[in-house]
């Protein structure tokens, strides 16, 4: 049953990659529960991130997925289990810069506020800064290199409120990935972008993936997502599936989970 993860964390093992390293784990979650109050809303998540990863966290809406990522980010604490994120222990971890995250709806800023491009990616900046605080040479060299990234270089004195639901989604990566983080989690990224706009944003995805950032992303579009991943993981209380891109494909069980596309297309672009 390759595809359950209720598993003890060495079910991938050490990966080779093409040079030959071993891939290592970047997150690990072990035996995890979390209830609000009495809900129980996630019991005894087991699995890995491995460095390089490309993960689809998906499932229905309640089934967790959010509440998965914010345990990982240290935002929630457990009830019972432990997460490692890059080697350390969740709760004694202190490198947020290695990690980027781009939260549910995170483009529900207050929209009135005339903030720029830049200045919305200068966030990301000033959020791994310790005293001082203020802006350098090298914060504007890497806010702009974070915007070429996306592609959005061009528009970085626009106000963030004048442009598309996908160009902001593009300035919140860029924000995200300001400072080369190792890993990055998205969590519904491309809710309301039209197909066109989603299809560039996998491909932007797919290359920072390329590029060397382990990728995290939270979504509903299963039927693009399948292209660009290499591993899936499905949620809905329990961790019912996890396992590679062609595994999810092969396993009636898997698609069943998720309804209306037991068509999933295994070849990729
Ligand atoms: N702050 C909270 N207080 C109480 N219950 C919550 C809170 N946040 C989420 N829940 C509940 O926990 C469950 C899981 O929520 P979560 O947001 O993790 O789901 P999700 O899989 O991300 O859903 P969606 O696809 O709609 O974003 C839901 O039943 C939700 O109502
Ligand atoms: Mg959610």
């Amino acid at each position: 049953m390759p595809e359950h993860v209720s598993q003890p964390e060495t079910q991938y093992g050490p990966v080779p990659t093409s040079i030959g390293k071993e891939r290592e784990a970047l997150v690990q979650v072990e035996h995890l529960y979390f209830s609000y109050g009495h809900h129980l809303v996630l019991s005894d998540i087991t699995f890995d991130i491995m460095d390089g990863d490309f993960l689809a966290v998906i499932g229905p809406n309640g089934s967790g997925k959010s509440t998965l990522i914010r345990l990982i980010l240290g935002l929630l604490t457990p009830e019972r289990g432990w997460i490692n994120i890059l080697g350390t222990p969740v709760t004694s971890f202190k490198h947020w810069e290695q990690v980027g995250y781009v939260p549910q709806k995170a483009t529900r800023i207050d929209m009135l506020f005339p903030i720029s491009v830049a200045e919305v990616v200068a966030l990301g900046r000033i959020a791994a800064k310790t005293f001082p605080r203020w802006m350098n040479r090298t914060d504007t060299r890497l806010i702009h290199e974070a915007l070429e990234q996306v592609g959005m270089a061009s528009l970085s004195n626009t106000k963030i409120r004048e442009l598309s639901g996908g160009q902001q989604q593009k300035v919140f990566i860029a924000k995200a990935i300001v400072n080369h983080p190792k890993i990055l989690f998205l969590d519904e990224p491309t809710t309301g972008i039209d197909a066109n706009s989603q299809e560039n944003f996998y491909h932007l995805l797919g290359r920072l993936n390329r590029e060397g950032i382990t990728i995290v992303i939270v979504t509903h579009d299963i039927g693009v997502v399948t292209h660009y991943v290499n591993k899936v993981a499905c949620l809905n209380q329990r961790l019912v599936f996890h396992g590679t891109h062609e595994e999810f494909c092969s396993s009636k069980e898997a698609r069943a989970l998720i309804p209306g596309h037991n068509h999933l297309i295994i070849h990729r672009h």
